[in-house]
């Protein structure tokens, strides 16, 4: 979430931020490494989103060092 820019708390933006990526699953391109498309609805979007965004407040000691992880 902090490497894709979603503020703590904004819970509209990591939803619309992780629906997009997993729709848009797989790519298809040729060469890269695949991601599933789970099928996921809306409520599983946003709970997965809620999960990631609490994930990102868990106190790590500076774990990744950097926002790209
Ligand atoms: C709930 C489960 C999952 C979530 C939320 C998830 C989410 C993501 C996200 C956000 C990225 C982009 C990371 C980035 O910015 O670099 C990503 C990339 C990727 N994921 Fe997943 N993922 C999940 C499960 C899986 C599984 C089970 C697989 C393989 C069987 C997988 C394979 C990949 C691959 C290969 C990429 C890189 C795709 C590319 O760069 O085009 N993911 N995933």
């Amino acid at each position: 979430m902090t490497r894709w820019g979603v503020e703590e708390g904004d819970h509209e933006g990591a939803f619309e931020v992780l629906k997009g990526w997993m729709d848009a699953m797989p790519t298809g391109i040729e060469g890269r490494r695949q991601m599933p498309n789970f099928g996921l609805n809306d409520d599983e979007y946003r709970a997965l989103a809620d999960f990631l965004l609490w994930t990102d407040t868990i106190r790590t000691q500076d774990w990744p060092p950097n926002d790209a992880g």
